[in-house]
């Protein structure tokens, strides 16, 4: 740590001149370090973002990196999801479940499964529990599955594509795996699953395991470890020049 810090001081003034807002990527910064910088669009197609969104197979499910870049950031911030393995191991969920931002929705197999999505691909019973909990279309999804709101496997297949649209707008969708993270779970809650929040926050395999495990009730394959591995190579070495001048 402290041998990174004096390095970075002495390479300083040459970013300064480069540019205002230049990024100084310092290697073997600690796995539990808050990361309070930016994501660029670079930042997310090095980890499996899709850049251009013009031959996509879904182009209005389609995002960019430099248009999902500040939705994850705003995600983040909101839901004070602010140390490097933590951000990692969403970011990289998402990346995953929704094949770099291209899909908003289940397609597959054919015709895809009603009331499936987000960015982090969530099941019905999920999507109409982060509707339910988002102010701002919590009455809207009431209205729709009326006294099935208890009963979420018996609202009709429509209702329950009716319900998952409310929450596809990119506020709402590049925010559903924080909002799962801090307010839900597979299981038991994720935040109450004992030592699952100070795992994943370590940065270690383990944690991650875990988060994947009990958190989000999946399998730790072989690929959604090296993405979220890639992911974390890239918080943990997050820097802003101007991080570096406040006291
Ligand atoms: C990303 O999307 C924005 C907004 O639609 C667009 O202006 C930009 O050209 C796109 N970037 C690429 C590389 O396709
Ligand atoms: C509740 O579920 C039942 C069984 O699937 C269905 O017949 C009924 O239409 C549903 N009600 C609403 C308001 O969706």
């Amino acid at each position: 740590m402290l041998f990174t810090l004096t390095t970075l001081v002495f390479t300083l003034p040459a970013l300064i001149n480069a540019a205002p807002v230049a990024r100084v990527r310092a290697v073997g910064a600690c796995a539990a370090k808050p990361t309070a910088s930016s994501l660029t669009s670079d930042d997310l197609v090095g980890l499996g973002a899709v850049a251009d969104c013009s031959a996509a197979s879904f182009p209005d499910e389609c995002r960019n990196a430099t248009q999902a870049a500040p939705f994850v950031d705003k995600a983040f911030a909101d839901f004070g999801i602010n140390t490097a393995g933590e951000k990692a191991a969403l970011l990289s969920l998402m990346l995953f479940e929704s094949g770099g931002f291209a899909f908003n929705v289940n397609h597959f197999p054919e015709p895809g499964r009603p009331g499936q999505g987000t960015r982090n691909m969530m099941n019905f019973p999920f999507i109409l529990q982060y509707a339910l909990d988002t102010p701002a279309v919590a009455d809207q999804a009431t209205a729709l599955v009326g006294a099935n709101i208890t009963t979420p496997d018996a609202v009709p297949p429509e209702t329950q594509t009716a319900v998952r649209e409310l929450v596809l707008t990119d506020e709402f969708s590049f925010a559903s795996a924080a909002w799962f993270y801090k307010n839900s779970g597979s299981n038991d809650k994720c935040q109450d699953i004992p030592g699952l929040v100070a795992g994943l926050q370590a940065g270690t395999e383990d944690g991650w395991t875990n988060y994947i495990t009990q958190c989000v009730g999946t399998t730790a394959e072989e690929d959604r470890k090296a993405g979220w591995q890639k992911a974390l190579d890239l918080f943990n070495a997050m820097w802003y020049v101007s991080d570096l001048r406040q006291p």
